[in-house]
């Protein structure tokens, strides 16, 4: 399971790459628009810090607008992946871009016939949103296991991430379902990485180091 940054804060994604655990970043107009900085050039930086998927999202809500700003994104670096929303023009954006070997990621997918209409539309990857389905009483994960037994069962390649985490029972499930990728805010691999018993047993060991003689 590949983890991924959801945020277009540069100096998170260059800590989150010195960690060597981040294989890629993921944003949405929202994480853009936290940053005050304009669209293309954060999207530029981005590229810079990181080797692997870059994701940005379009904003027109018809094909033909789609497609325009998805050729933009994808001229600005071989990483660069579309995202795209889930909706009937979407596909029809989707369709045409695969053809052009511009990989998209279809976002918002709340259920696993929208992830199966993404998928035969010739996205690269499905986001599938686990907090804002259990926000509204869904389960997230239900979901996200549905749209991975529906791909393994018909030898689909879509890629499925998890987006929408908000917490690491979130990460833990995604991992035991076998999810391509879970897309997290950097705060989560804080999270993940510390327990309060390591920490104490850090500072047991420092302590009781200063009771080994020394010559
Ligand atoms: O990138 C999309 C997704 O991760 C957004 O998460 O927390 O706004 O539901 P959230």
């Amino acid at each position: 399971m590949e983890l991924f940054l959801d945020t277009a804060n540069v100096n998170q994604i260059r800590e989150g790459y010195e960690l060597g655990v981040v294989g890629g970043v993921t944003t949405n107009p929202t994480i853009i628009s936290r940053e005050g900085r304009e669209f293309i050039e954060v999207i530029k930086e981005i590229t810079t810090i990181v080797d692997g998927p870059v994701m940005g999202e379009v904003i027109s809500l018809e094909a033909e607008g789609m497609i325009t700003e998805a050729r933009e994104l994808a001229a600005l670096h071989k990483n660069m992946v579309v995202k795209i929303p889930m909706c009937l023009e979407g596909l029809k954006a989707v369709k045409v871009l695969s053809k052009e070997g511009i990989k998209t990621n279809v976002t918002l997918i709340f259920s696993a016939t929208q992830a199966i209409l993404a998928a035969n539309a010739g996205a690269a990857y499905v986001s599938s949103f686990l907090g804002r389905s259990d926000d509204i009483g869904g389960d997230g994960l239900t979901v996200i296991e549905d749209i991975i037994d529906i791909f393994d069962a018909n030898g689909i390649e879509t890629k499925v991430v998890a987006a929408s985490v908000r917490h690491l029972g979130h990460v833990i499930g995604c991992a035991k379902l076998g999810v391509d990728i879970v897309t997290v805010p950097y705060s989560i691999i804080g999270q993940m990485a510390k327990h309060p018993l390591t920490e104490s047993g850090l500072k047991q060991f420092l302590e009781d180091w200063k009771k080994v003689p020394t010559k």
